[in-house]
């Protein structure tokens, strides 16, 4: 990016991208998703300039906990390709689907392949958030500017982390069904349990991934006085909603990754709390 081009965020997004968007010297238009947290198209279609170089999604989505339908990533596509400007995919949870169907891969149209960036991760598949590893695939062209800055910033991952991460791509999977099982349990639980609380909190049930933006209903205070109040005086940490842009104040992300017992707890914890309100 040159400086002032522009990078399009549906919001909510994940936090990062908004800091590595002014890193790159770019200004990030946001773009509210729909209510139910669906990508806008014709607000999107309306917020591309001249400037516009990308934007960047991850489906399934943190915070959302949206899977886009693959009709709206394929229209998505093809806006990218008439506009031109690349879409940057984050897969970091491609493999945590638990309703409807398989995430299309946009690499499979020869059309798209110049206009998709698709970055992947081995963090949460399999649970090595710390050995730093994932991978980018995009077309030549974009592979030779983005090893510039791979090459001027980190090199390369460590080598112990590359032969974890080849141990754990060429393993036995068993454990990635296993977890996706343990986390559809979780995603029941958390369901469950705001659904209990529909006085207090409304929400859209997540589609993947392990988080889930609940809006409070309980007060008009901004995200950040809720959360901290949360943690201070019932010991649950959350993370406020205004954190992941435009859209995203009103509401608390809550992660379902915990075992189940540890939710439970948690949930007791937020039921009293709102009860002694
Ligand atoms: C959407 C999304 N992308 C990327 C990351 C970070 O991935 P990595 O650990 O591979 O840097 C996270 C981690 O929470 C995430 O939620």
């Amino acid at each position: 990016m040159d400086e002032g081009d522009e990078v399009i965020l549906p919001t909510p997004t994940y936090a990062s991208y908004i800091e590595q968007v002014t890193l790159a010297g770019g200004t990030s238009v946001h773009v509210p998703l729909t209510d139910n947290w669906q990508l806008d198209l014709g607000a999107i279609e309306q917020a591309v300039t001249s400037r516009t170089r990308a934007l960047m999604i991850c489906s399934p989505g943190n915070p959302t906990g949206t899977v886009f339908s693959n009709d709206e990533i394929l229209d998505l596509c093809r806006l990218a390709v008439a506009r031109d400007f690349v879409i940057i995919l984050d897969e970091a949870y491609d493999y945590i689907v638990y309703d409807g169907e398989e995430p299309v891969n946009p690499f499979k149209y020869d059309e798209f392949r110049d206009h998709v960036i698709s970055v992947s991760s081995l963090s949460k598949k399999f649970a090595m958030t710390g050995w730093r590893v994932g991978w980018v695939t995009a077309a030549k062209k974009w592979m030779e500017q983005i090893m510039k800055v791979h090459d001027a910033t980190a090199i390369c991952s460590p080598t112990p982390s590359q032969i974890a991460a080849i141990a754990a791509m060429e393993g036995d999977q068993t454990c990635v069904d296993e977890m996706c099982c343990a986390l559809r349990e979780r995603r029941d639980i958390c369901c469950e349990r705001l659904d209990r609380l529909g006085s207090y909190f409304s929400y859209v049930p997540p589609k993947g991934a392990f988080y889930v933006m609940a809006k409070y209903l309980f007060t008009d205070e901004d995200s950040h006085k809720v959360a901290v109040r949360l943690l201070e005086e019932a010991k649950v940490i959350t993370i406020p909603g205004g954190a992941f842009g435009q859209g995203g104040d009103g509401h608390l992300r809550l992660s379902f990754g915990a075992e189940p017992h540890i939710l439970h707890e948690a949930f007791d914890r937020i039921e009293q709390w709102v009860a002694g309100m």
